[in-house]
């Protein structure tokens, strides 16, 4: 294919792309407004794991070493660091979801504040 074509095409791709659109509604809105207060297991924590994280760390599939089905198996790598290290990103951590977009800020914010009143089965 002629190189000329190479630059249009990629516009393309990334005008197709839903997390591409998703990563600029972010930038043009802002999140000022995230609620971290209240955030409890059974209200926010349990229902993104359900929905984002299940599917790969469960009683018979533990990638990495992961087991996220419950409270009692989500504790312990709230309280060892990974669970954060990995939805944030951070360095030296496998970056969660993975092959999906990271979740929301404000998402993540909750999951902070979760962990930082310790984790509670609440
Ligand atoms: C498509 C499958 C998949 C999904 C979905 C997924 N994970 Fe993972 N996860 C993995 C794999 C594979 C590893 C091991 C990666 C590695 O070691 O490089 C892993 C590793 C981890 C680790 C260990 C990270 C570390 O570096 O110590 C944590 C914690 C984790 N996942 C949490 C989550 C959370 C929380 C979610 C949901 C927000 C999630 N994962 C969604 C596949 C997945």
């Amino acid at each position: 294919m002629h190189s000329k074509y190479l630059f249009p095409l990629f516009l393309l791709a990334l005008t197709m792309s839903p997390s591409c659109y998703y990563d600029v509604e972010e930038e043009l809105y802002p999140s000022t407004e995230c609620n971290t207060s209240g955030v409890t297991y059974t209200g926010v924590i349990a229902a993104v794991v359900q929905n984002s994280c299940i599917s790969c760390h469960n009683q018979s599939v533990t990638n990495g070493g992961v087991n996220l089905d419950g409270y009692n198996n989500i504790k312990v790598v709230a309280n060892n660091g990974r669970l954060l290290g990995a939805i944030r990103h951070d360095n030296g951590f496998a970056a969660m979801p993975q092959g999906q977009p990271q979740l929301p800020d404000c998402t993540i914010q909750k999951f902070e504040a979760w962990v930082n009143e310790g984790a509670p089965e609440n």
